[in-house]
């Protein structure tokens, strides 16, 4: 089981802007919600784009470049819900941001 880094603290991340993190090699986006933080693949899976810069409304990001819309908590392409980007485990430990670089949603 991969183990947990710190990325950022809690109070850096604010709602409806993202954050791009890397663990382990991997590129992933930090949303705040309230105080929960999720986790994605910062890569548009249509043509690479970041969603962290995306706009969020309702724990849905739309990628800036096409408007592809993703729900937060699972990754899934609204459109196509088959269509998902990996997201990852966060736990918040005091102020520190940890993410996990095994995704939980993984086929
Ligand atoms: S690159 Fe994200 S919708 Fe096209």
């Amino acid at each position: 089981m991969a183990e947990f880094k710190t990325v950022c603290q809690l109070s850096e991340l604010k709602e409806g802007e993202g954050k791009c993190v890397v663990v382990a090699g991997k590129i992933i986006a930090l949303f705040r919600e309230g105080d929960q933080v999720r986790a994605i693949d910062d890569a548009c899976p249509h043509m690479g784009f970041s969603l962290a810069g995306g706009a969020v409304e309702d724990g849905i990001v739309t990628c800036p470049l096409h408007a592809w819309r993703f729900r937060l908590a699972d990754g899934s392409w609204l459109s196509s819900p088959r269509v998902k980007v990996a997201c990852y485990p966060v736990q918040i430990v005091g102020e520190e941001v940890q993410v996990s670089p095994e995704p939980e949603n993984a086929s």
